[in-house]
């Protein structure tokens, strides 16, 4: 058996079979749980897993080849509280996610689809919002990030419509990331083009 097909043993997991999600069965233990939707190339969930042991970490991305780049880097002993799985998140998450599972969600420059008539396609919607409020514990974090301006207005704007969460930030967003920032692919290369993060942060009500 090749490292990678190990590895994908070890490290993915078929949301659609798990009827619902068992925690404690996939990670060994009761530790609390962070979900990342959108992984990338996994630099966030590399370095967010070694930094927090005592946490266990899911990441969902939806092309099969940034999901074999994640596993790729991944070690079975080092990132052993990780598992990562191939999806589309939408509404529907919930058919395979328990109500109240996850301390922290991290969505990090979630594609922003920036023409009017695709606006549709943003994960953020109201209906995606009742959603992530459905999964997380009360008392719980949503991080998002986004270079585009437009698309942190359309965030910061859904979440002031809403009572179920409250921004941390005053403005609804800071241009100054947290002191365990972990910066992106996706940040990086648009901090090159000359385009900085807003970051924004809402805790469940
Ligand atoms: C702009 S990239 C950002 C990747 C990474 N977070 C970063 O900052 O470098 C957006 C990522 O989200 C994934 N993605 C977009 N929509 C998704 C969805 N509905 N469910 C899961 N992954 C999604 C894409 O495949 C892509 O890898």
């Amino acid at each position: 058996m090749d490292d990678l097909k190990k590895k994908r043993d070890f490290f993915e997991l078929n949301l659609k079979l798990e009827i619902k999600f068992n925690f404690r069965k996939v990670y060994g233990n009761d530790n609390p749980v962070h979900l990342e939707i959108g992984s990338g190339r996994g630099e966030f969930l590399l370095h967010k897993s070694v930094q927090h042991p005592d946490v266990n970490f899911l990441a969902i991305e939806l092309k099969e080849k940034r999901i074999k780049t994640i596993i790729r880097q991944l070690d079975t002993k080092i990132n052993k509280n990780v598992r990562v799985a191939r999806l589309f998140v939408d509404e529907k998450i919930t058919d395979y996610i328990p109500e109240e599972s996850f301390q922290m969600i991290y969505i990090i420059h979630p594609d922003p689809w920036p023409k009017r008539k695709h606006h549709k396609n943003r994960l953020i919607q109201h209906c995606f919002i009742d959603v992530l409020w459905r999964i997380m514990k009360p008392g719980g974090f949503i991080e998002i990030s986004t270079d585009h301006k437009e698309y942190a207005n359309w965030i910061v704007q859904h979440f002031r419509e809403r009572k179920d969460f409250e921004s941390v930030y005053d403005k609804g967003f800071t241009k100054n990331p947290e002191e365990e920032h972990i910066e992106t692919f996706f940040e990086k290369k648009k901090r090159e083009e000359g385009f900085e993060p807003f970051f924004m942060k809402y805790r469940k009500v």
